[in-house]
């Protein structure tokens, strides 16, 4: 069994952007800039943003944070996107997920110039996603497959179970590994939570993309021998442990599967990491127009 090490796979590619980022600069192009909207207090979305502006620090790129209270209007929010969308200065923008519920997210998420869009939410780049067209692919997804690479995966033909149908992480996933493209070529199944018989298909797979948000979910008598697993689950349960007095969980019971395992991401420390790179990745591809002109 090989552990996929997130972290330092994020920490070199940090490194490769930010050299990237100084050879910008000394050609007195200007530094590219995140900026990101966050709403509220809630307690992951704080420790995700403050995440992301201490990557960009790493990197050398500019970030500001524009905080809003849980009370915030549609309106004033669509107006801080119209604001971001016109200035020439940011590169890219997010609005950190999930909002208040009183604001309709689709909604934010189309005011977003999808050539700023470096989550990759906004339709267009969904859709271009979809089609294998040049775009913003969304973070989390991005990074799995880049693990997959860097580790030499092979996943041609092979049968790759994802959990979970979110926008955010299960649909845009099981495009990508079905995609005529390397890491990709993959037979998906997608399973979510009206599926029947989950551990059929789950004994089936090569690989398991688990992104469920269900602690543990994944148990030994569920895997393959030698399947690889990513585990994008990052739930926050009690613990006596740690000064916060949380720890993040994933959705496969770790401890039991890995030994059964040929690669397997640890919580903390395996896609986590890569997510926030890899929106590093698309803010410089914004800043460097690699993406839209
Ligand atoms: N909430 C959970 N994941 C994400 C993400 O990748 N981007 C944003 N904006 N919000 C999130």
């Amino acid at each position: 069994m090989e552990l996929i090490d997130g972290k330092k796979v994020a920490d070199a590619i940090k490194q490769e952007i930010a050299a990237e980022v100084s050879a910008m600069t000394s050609r007195g192009e200007k530094q590219p800039h995140l900026a990101a909207i966050l709403v509220g207090h809630d307690g992951g979305s704080e420790t995700y943003v403050a995440h992301k502006v201490k990557a960009c620090e790493q990197c050398g790129f500019r970030s500001t944070v524009i905080r809003y209270e849980d009370d915030v209007t549609e309106s004033e929010l669509l107006d801080a996107i119209a604001r971001l969308n016109a200035d020439p200065d940011v590169d890219g923008f997010i609005v950190q997920l999930p909002l208040p519920r009183h604001i309709d997210e689709q909604r934010i998420i189309e005011a977003i110039d999808y050539r700023k869009d470096v989550d990759g939410f906004h339709p267009v780049n969904v859709g271009r996603m979809s089609i294998g067209l040049p775009c913003f692919v969304s973070a989390t997804p991005q990074g799995i497959v880049e693990l997959l690479r860097r580790y030499d995966i092979d996943t041609r033909g092979a049968h790759c179970v994802v959990l979970g149908r979110s926008n955010i992480v299960g649909k845009p996933v099981a495009q990508l590994m079905m995609q005529k493209a390397l890491p990709g070529d993959a037979t998906v199944t997608v399973c979510h939570s009206r599926t029947k018989n989950i551990k059929d298909y789950l004994l089936s797979a090569d690989i398991i993309i688990a992104a469920l948000g269900s602690p543990g979910f994944v148990t030994a008598d569920m895997v393959k021998p030698g399947a690889v697993i990513i585990d994008v689950g990052t739930t926050r349960v009690p613990s006596t442990e740690t000064k916060s007095g949380f720890r993040l969980k994933g959705d496969v019971d770790f401890d039991a599967v890995a030994p059964l395992c040929s690669y397997i991401t640890p919580v903390p420390g395996g896609v986590g990491p890569m997510t926030i790179v890899s929106l590093m990745k698309n803010t410089l591809l914004a800043a460097q127009h690699k993406i839209y002109d």
